[in-house]
């Protein structure tokens, strides 16, 4: 029989698309050679080490920040085998779930490496070498991204010793030190992960600032509350060789605007330099599909490769590496295959570091906006200010919103401080609907909540705040 449709990976991207088009009607089927359906997202990443990253904080919280409300308590003792297992059933159960809605949805599924034989035919290998032919209408590509390795320095991941994001997620002791290369969200967030659980993390970065593309002013106050936390961090350092040595490994590095090169040891070293598309094996050669300089598929608007029939979203394509932005590419294609208009607007895709305090951001930095001429009001509100997150002691951060000096039209929104992740979302939808920081400045928000911070932000940005 022909499927409408043959979802090739079953991550957040995939499995969303496959689920989108079976409600639109569609005959659909996804391939996935995991054992298990949700990608890197569910499987070694996002889920994973959220589940992680709660437990340390927790942890933390419970060790330092209990005493100053009046609670006293004995010092935490950690089980990291039950936290593991927390963090297991916390994975099991997503990806069950999609399992769930795979059936739910009626879509077959075949466990196996999809290979592209031509536009309309895949091949599923499975792991007993059996291969199995199947048709189709049309083929997304949705195969998600891999392990980049530091560009130009052979590294030997071991997931023990030297670690990439999946070893990461999975230790089993505490480091006494943890290198890890690369000032990045993988890099803060697991690092965050393993400080917190008692482990010397260094953080060793090629820039001069720790999550290069975000906000200059954000990037520099959520390090120095790093750095509190106690990670140290070695800026503008390029990592030039990692090797293991003994039980640990050696990291070497150099200033990036030149001088001495530096080696230090560690229990652990943490590869967190990015991550690249992943078409091995797809056949992609054979089929004719174009990728781009940076070995991307490439695609039109319309998620279209350069073959009749066959299409490509989520870390496999350009854009930010990002589980939201892939289902969001899932859904507008989905829709687009059933006759539909779908679309995405990459101007508003909120991103989040998982951190504590926690960074969020959405829409233009003030670096991007200054680069592009724009001129723009700024409005400024710390959490110092605001009540609720003194009668939590979560003051730490502040809101920044970015709106048009002529329109009055907000352009970006950036949060560091506790919940960052939940409250920048207010600020997406009113950038969907082109809202103005008037907008937001009037709308009523619930007393009291860290989200008021928010408000009087837009406020400083249209007006004056009122309380500061
Ligand atoms: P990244 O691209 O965010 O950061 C990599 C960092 O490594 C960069 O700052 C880069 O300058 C640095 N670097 C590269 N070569 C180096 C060298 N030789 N020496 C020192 N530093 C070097 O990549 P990351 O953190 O690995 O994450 C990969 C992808 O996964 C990203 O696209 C990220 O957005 C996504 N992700 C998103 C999360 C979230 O949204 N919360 C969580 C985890 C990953």
């Amino acid at each position: 029989m022909a499927y409408d449709l043959i979802v090739i990976g079953s991550g957040p991207g995939g499995y969303v698309c496959a689920i989108k088009a079976a409600q639109l009607g569609l005959k659909v089927a996804v391939v996935e050679k995991r054992a298990t359906y949700g990608g890197t997202c569910l499987n070694v990443g996002c889920i994973p080490s959220k589940a992680l990253l709660h437990a340390s904080e927790m942890f933390d919280h419970v060790a330092h920040g209990m005493d100053a409300l009046g609670v006293e308590v004995s010092a935490p003792k950690l089980n990291l085998a039950k936290m593991m297992a927390h963090k297991d059933a916390t994975v099991k159960a997503n990806v069950d779930g999609v399992a769930f809605l795979f059936k739910k949805n009626k879509i077959d599924t075949f466990q196996g490496t999809g290979k592209i034989v031509s536009a309309g035919k895949v091949a599923v290998t499975n792991d007993a070498g059996e291969v199995q032919e199947l048709e189709t209408k049309n083929i997304v590509i949705a195969t998600g991204s891999d392990v980049a390795g530091i560009p130009g320095v052979k590294v030997d991941i071991d997931e023990k010793v030297i670690i990439s994001s999946t070893g990461g997620i999975a230790l089993d002791k505490v480091p006494v030190s943890m290198i890890v290369v690369g000032g990045g969200v993988i890099g803060l967030e697991l690092g965050s992960v393993w400080a917190r659980l008692g482990a010397k993390v260094t953080v060793v970065e090629y820039l001069d600032s720790i999550l290069g593309g975000m906000d200059g002013e954000v990037s520099k106050q959520f390090q120095r509350m790093l750095a509190k936390q106690g990670i140290e961090f070695k800026l503008g350092a390029k990592v030039t060789g990692v090797v293991k040595a003994g039980a640990g490994a050696k990291v070497t590095f150099e200033p990036v605007k030149g001088g001495e090169a530096t080696t230090v040891d560690a229990d652990v070293v943490l590869i967190a330099t990015g991550r690249k598309p992943y078409t091995e094996g797809l056949g992609l050669e054979a089929a004719g599909v174009a990728l781009d300089k940076a070995g991307r598929v490439e695609i039109d608007g319309h998620y279209r490769t350069n073959v009749a029939g066959i299409y490509a979203i989520g870390d496999v394509v350009k854009g930010p590496m990002l589980a939201h932005k892939a289902e969001d590419e899932g859904v507008a294609l989905a829709e687009i295959l059933a006759g539909q208009a779908g679309h995405v607007n990459y101007d508003v895709i909120p991103s989040v570091v998982y951190t504590q305090p926690e960074v969020a951001s959405v829409g233009k930095t003030e670096e991007e906006l200054k680069a592009a001429g724009v001129a723009y009001k700024v409005g400024k509100f710390p959490f110092t200010a605001n009540g609720r997150a003194r009668a939590m002691l979560a003051t730490d951060g502040f809101v920044k919103i970015l709106s048009d000096k002529e329109t009055d039209r907000v352009l970006g929104g950036h949060i560091v401080g506790f919940g960052a992740g939940e409250m920048i979302h207010e600020i997406a939808v009113l950038m969907e609907f082109g809202g103005s920081a008037e907008d937001l400045g009037r709308t009523c928000h619930a007393h009291p909540t860290m989200s008021e911070a928010v408000k009087e932000a837009a406020l400083a940005a249209f007006f004056k705040p009122i309380h500061m």
